[in-house]
This record gives C-alpha cells, sequence and structure tokens, in this order.
C-alpha cells in the first residue's frame, strides 16, 4: 500500500471524493495516511477526523520564511511516509525544494482545462468567472504533477464539463466538481498506486495493467 498523503485549506469536497473511493475499496493501492492543513478551521479536518485519518495543522504564519515552512512540510511527509502528496484545494506556497523532492510524487486537482484559465490568480470561483467572460462552450478540470510552474507540470486526467447559457460561476463551479474533480482526483490518485502512470519530460502514459504484470 502506499500511503497518500493529502493537503487541503477549504471545504474538502475532493479529499471527500478520496475518502469515499478509498471507502469503497477504489483506492486501489493507496490509503490516505494523513491530512496537512493550511487552515486550523478547515471543513476538511472534520471530514478526516470523522474518517479517522490523522491530521496535522501547518499554519504559514508560523513559520519566518519559506524554507521554515518547507522544512516542517517535509518533516510531516517523512513523518507520515508520503509516497504520494496530493493538492486538494491547498492554498499556501510550497517551496521549490519540497517541489523538487517530490518530482512525480506531487499532484494538484486545477478545475479547468490546462493550459487554459490556470496560473496565478486564477483559483475558486475566479477561474469559472473567467471561463464565462471568455465565453468558452467547454471547461472541465485537470490533473497534473506539480513543477515549479504554476500549474505546468504533466497532466495526467482531465475531463470536459459543458457550459450552459444560464450558468453562473457557482452553478459552472458545481458541475466541474461533480462532473469532474470528483472522478478524476480518485481516479489519478488509483492510477499513480498502482504504478500504472509513467512520466516522459512532460508527457504522462498510464500503462494497461497487463503491460504492467508483464514487466514484473
Ligand atoms: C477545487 O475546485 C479544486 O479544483 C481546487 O480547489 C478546490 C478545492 O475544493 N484546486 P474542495 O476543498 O476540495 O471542496
Amino acid at each position: 500500500m502506499l500511503n497518500v498523503v493529502v493537503l487541503v485549506s477549504g471545504g474538502g469536497t475532493n479529499l471527500q471524493a478520496l475518502i469515499d473511493a478509498e471507502r469503497r475499496g477504489e483506492l486501489h493501492g493507496g490509503k490516505i495516511a494523513c491530512v496537512i492543513s493550511s487552515r486550523e478551521d478547515a471543513y476538511a479536518l472534520t471530514r478526516a477526523r470523522q474518517a479517522d485519518i490523522p491530521c496535522e495543522v501547518l499554519l504559514r504564519r508560523e513559520f519566518k520564511d519559506q524554507n521554515a515552512y518547507d522544512t516542517a512540510l517535509l518533516e510531516l511527509f517523512k513523518r507520515h511516509q508520503a509516497d504520494l502528496v496530493v493538492l486538494a484545494g491547498f492554498m499556501t506556497i510550497i517551496g521549490d525544494r519540497v517541489i523538487c523532492e517530490y518530482r512525480n510524487r506531487m499532484i494538484n486537482i486545477h478545475p479547468s482545462l490546462l493550459p487554459s484559465f490556470c496560473g496565478e490568480g486564477y483559483y475558486g470561483l475566479r477561474v469559472h468567472k473567467a471561463v464565462l467572460e471568455r465565453g468558452a462552450r467547454i471547461t472541465g478540470a485537470t490533473v497534473h504533477f506539480v513543477n515549479e510552474v504554476c500549474d505546468g507540470g504533466p497532466i495526467i486526467l482531465q475531463k470536459t464539463v459543458e457550459v450552459l447559457d444560464d450558468d453562473t460561476p457557482e452553478s459552472l463551479q458545481t458541475r466541474v466538481m461533480e462532473e469532474a474533480e470528483w472522478h478524476l482526483l480518485p481516479q489519478a490518485v488509483s492510477l499513480f498506486c498502482q504504478g500504472q502512470i509513467e512520466v516522459c519530460g512532460n508527457q504522462v502514459r498510464c500503462k494497461p495493467m497487463e503491460q504492467q504484470e508483464d514487466s514484473i
């Protein structure tokens, strides 16, 4: 079993999707070992506690600089023997040292089809507002590896969602979560934990199971 450490800051609906998938036995090869929150009042922590998952709270303001914060984050990853780190709505900046140490072992979910509507300032409702303002007919969600470029790492999975004429940022956000995010994230974690993901430069290949068994 690989240890999955999930980083959260808010409501934690994506964390809930992972918890539910694990309960259903669909997080093949993976176990949520710990949830780390950047806020004490994140509802995601309640979800984790209800599921008996160990929780940690790491407040950026308690560290003098990025380096000290990164050291604490790395210590927590080590303590919980993280094989995979999942950013599920995590709103605190992670330094390059952590990104480098967990290269191709840290994934993020973004609520648009990368490389559109991403980068600095594109988070939460702002993403969906920008999609509507641009008049896009299709949006969706993306799970990608984290690298030094904001929302710029290798893409693992994407799913499209139709934009409707009467959508508001709120209604679009809800549909993107329901139709895309909550399915993609457990699927990507499961693929990773089964060793089915291969990264080559910026490209990701998902190996079929037979090929994986052949190579053992
Ligand atoms: C999601 O829309 C996710 O794509 C983005 O942050 C939001 C987190 O929502 N990175 P939740 O806390 O999982 O409900």
